[in-house]
């Protein structure tokens, strides 16, 4: 396949950017759309030029690293499908394919295609965790969990916090991310001592971070590539609404 790709390239935080187009020649369709942009990488150092920078880590979807926006779409147009599991297959042989970073303010951009996300960090700091003692593995087995509550737990234990719903949120909110970890923790038994003050800490946190607020656009659970529902946020809203009537905001200064 050749293929014509529109790359954003930024030199680094708060410089100006802008759309560079390359060739992307000889183009084997079962290659990832990583391993395409490694070899135009390849092609850009042996004529001296800088490579795209771009994020990666695990290449099989599980770590939420490769956050692209390719044909303005969050992770390409593959539904249910990260960066690094989409196929140049699902692309034509002379198409022109744009790719550029998440754009949301709350992760600005450090270089070309690579956005800091540690807004998703301190939301995690702030609540995405459980403080009573678990045992070790043969001990889960003795606390018994109903079957569609830990079917509901482990959708929502799916999230890679690539934040593609945020970029894919006209209002660039954090609720889908920050939802499936409140879901993920707040059913389980061991996670019901902080069920309240985490909803209350986490989403507090997301408003610190400037992330927008959801206005049930639904873009969020489109381009999830773990397709978790909105519905978690419907739980999120209700746990910290109970935080908030019972306790008021002060009690995230409280916890502190
Ligand atoms: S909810 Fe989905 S889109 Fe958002 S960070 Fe988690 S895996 Fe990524
Ligand atoms: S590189 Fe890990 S999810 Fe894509």
């Amino acid at each position: 396949m050749n293929l014509t790709l529109r790359v954003w390239r930024q030199v680094g935080p708060g410089t100006p950017g802008r759309m560079v187009e390359y060739e992307a020649r000889d183009i084997s369709p079962d290659m990832s759309f990583l391993e395409m942009l490694d070899l135009v990488n390849e092609r850009l150092m042996e004529r001296g030029e800088m490579p795209i920078a771009f994020d990666h880590d695990c290449r099989e979807g599980i770590c939420g690293s490769c956050s692209l926006m390719i044909n303005g779409m969050a992770h390409g147009p593959e539904r249910g499908t990260a960066s690094c599991q989409l196929h140049m297959r699902s692309f034509k042989d002379g198409d022109t394919i744009s790719v550029e970073p998440w754009r949301a303010r709350a992760f600005p951009i450090l270089k070309d295609l690579v956005v800091d996300r540690g807004a998703f960090d301190r939301i995690i700091q702030a609540g995405g965790f459980i403080t009573s003692p678990t045992g070790s593995a043969q001990d889960a087995n003795s606390t018994l969990i109903p079957k569609n509550t830990i079917d509901t737990v482990m959708d929502a234990a799916q999230c890679i916090a690539c934040g593609a719903c945020v970029a894919a949120c006209p209002n660039g909110s954090a609720s889908l991310f920050t939802a499936s970890k409140i879901t993920h923790l707040g059913l389980l038994p061991q996670g019901q001592p902080e069920r309240y003050r985490r909803a209350l800490r986490m989403v507090t946190q997301m408003d610190i971070e400037h992330f927008g607020g959801c206005t049930l656009y639904g873009e969020c659970q489109e381009a999830c590539p773990k397709e978790i529902s909105i519905d978690t946020i419907t739980r999120m809203n209700r746990d910290f609404l109970r935080a908030t009537l019972s306790e008021g905001r002060g009690a995230v200064a409280k916890a502190d």
